[in-house]
């Protein structure tokens, strides 16, 4: 393995991540596990040089306090404990430590290499791979958002052919987003990659329905069948990758964090579907996902991508779906999209978008009365996707993007800025 590693123990803290980003902005990788993993399981880990025994307000679960296995104590490794009574430890703090009694014992105690970055990351997680997946196959769902793509894009450097990619283009995609995602797997990086078009199927199934609820069970469940039916068809696969990634494993819950909301990326498939989970972005931040892509090659349209909800533009298609609206919603998006990229807020804007409702108003074209629907565009900056403010948008770019929607995009006769932010209106509308 290329980089020395520091494991934390996560014993109820509500800082494991700060400590571990704390870690690894000295340079030094960083890994958070359960209270309760075995010898074997830490001996399984490779170039660990140092174990933080991270106690805290949620050590006690079901009136119980968790401790970690004593046999752990005997193994040799230099250890410290934080706010963890009962402890064996020689050094016990209070509380986290400073930077300076952090340095102290990640280089002088631990004698840690600060030889953390992308390029290493990478390189142990190719050999990590090849070591769990031997000449096994492995299957992965690449929606094309980021996290998807990154795995895929490691997982085709470690295994290559042995990769099989599916991407289910539901119909709900922005312009031009499936052939992206072929254009880049399949032409440049030779993915052995499935294109499933099931836009029919899925606009024949939300036909009529208006409930956003209900919209939205229908596009997850469509969408796990669809693929189930793809690996059906598929033999010898015994692995399946995701693109789980650190976030995620703390929003559905660890052993002693309360779960925040179940996340797709975990679980979500058929209990029949018996395959062993390959996750190689299990302990990374956003950032560093992002990262690790750059670093594979991978374009930076796709790696700094906007957020977008899995149902896509099947939201922001408002009510009942119609392909009439849904194409307005398209490409009044990617009208909204290329002038944003132009302007340069791009960069600037964290999530940008167009919703089209279901009712129709009244204007004029041509010298005659038109009954036509409306873009609503968005446009929000937040930091952690629960509160959210409205980008105050240049006069001339908004008044660029409005001439540009009228003429262009049909059956739209109105263009409006909606200027709520969060709370009480979510990002989304449905
Ligand atoms: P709301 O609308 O709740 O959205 O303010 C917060 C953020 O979450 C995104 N979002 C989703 N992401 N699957 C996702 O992966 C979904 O079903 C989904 N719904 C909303 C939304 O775009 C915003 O960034």
């Amino acid at each position: 393995m290329k980089q020395d590693m520091i494991v934390i123990l996560d014993l109820g803290s509500t800082e494991n991540t700060v400590l571990a980003r704390q870690i690894r902005d000295m340079g030094v990788y960083s890994e958070i596990h359960p209270h309760d993993i075995t010898v074997e399981e830490l001996k399984a880990l490779d170039n660990v040089k140092g174990i933080i025994l991270n106690g805290g307000e949620n050590r006690v679960v079901d009136g119980q306090a968790v401790e970690i296995r004593p046999e752990l104590y005997g193994l040799g490794y230099p250890m410290i404990s934080v706010d963890y009574p009962g402890s064996a430890c020689e050094t016990q703090l209070q509380k986290l430590p400073d930077e300076e009694a952090l340095r102290h014992f990640v280089f002088n105690i631990c004698r840690a290499q600060a030889n953390w970055n992308m390029k290493n990351f990478i390189e142990d997680q190719v050999e990590l791979i090849r070591r769990q997946v031997g000449d096994g196959k492995v299957l992965l769902a690449l929606s094309g958002g980021v996290d998807s793509s990154v795995v895929a894009a490691l997982l085709i450097k470690a295994i290559g052919k042995q990769l099989v990619c599916v991407h289910v283009n539901h119909g709900l995609m922005r312009k031009n987003e499936s052939e992206s995602v072929i254009q880049v797997f399949r032409d440049q990086l030779h993915a052995n990659l499935i294109y499933v078009d099931a836009s029919e199927r899925f606009l024949g199934k939300l036909k009529n329905v208006a409930d956003p609820e209900q919209k939205r069970k229908i596009i997850g469940g469509e969408f796990i069948r669809v693929f189930e039916e793809e690996a059906r068809k598929l033999e010898g696969i015994e692995f399946l990758g995701q693109g789980t990634i650190y976030p995620d494993i703390i929003e559905s819950g660890t052993k002693t964090a309360k779960m925040v909301k179940s996340h797709h990326n975990v679980g979500g498939l058929p209990e029949d579907l018996q395959f062993k989970l390959v996750e190689p972005l299990k302990q990374l931040f956003k950032d560093e996902v992002r990262a690790c892509g750059i670093e594979l090659g991978l374009p930076h349209s796709m790696v700094y991508r906007q957020p977008f909800p899995g149902p896509g533009l099947g939201v922001r298609c408002l009510g009942a779906i119609t392909r009439d609206r849904l194409e307005a919603v398209r490409e009044s998006d990617a009208i909204l999209r290329e002038e944003f990229e132009k302007a340069g807020l791009d960069k600037k804007v964290w999530q940008y978008f167009t919703v089209v409702p279901d009712f129709k108003s009244v204007g004029v074209k041509n010298n005659a009365r038109c009954f036509d629907y409306m873009v609503i565009i968005r446009a929000i900056n937040t930091i952690d996707a629960m509160s959210a403010s409205i980008e105050r948008i240049d006069w001339d770019v908004l008044q660029r993007i409005t001439e540009r929607i009228l003429a262009e995009v049909e059956n739209v006769n109105r263009v409006c800025y909606d200027m709520s932010p969060k709370p009480p209106a979510t990002i989304e509308f449905e």
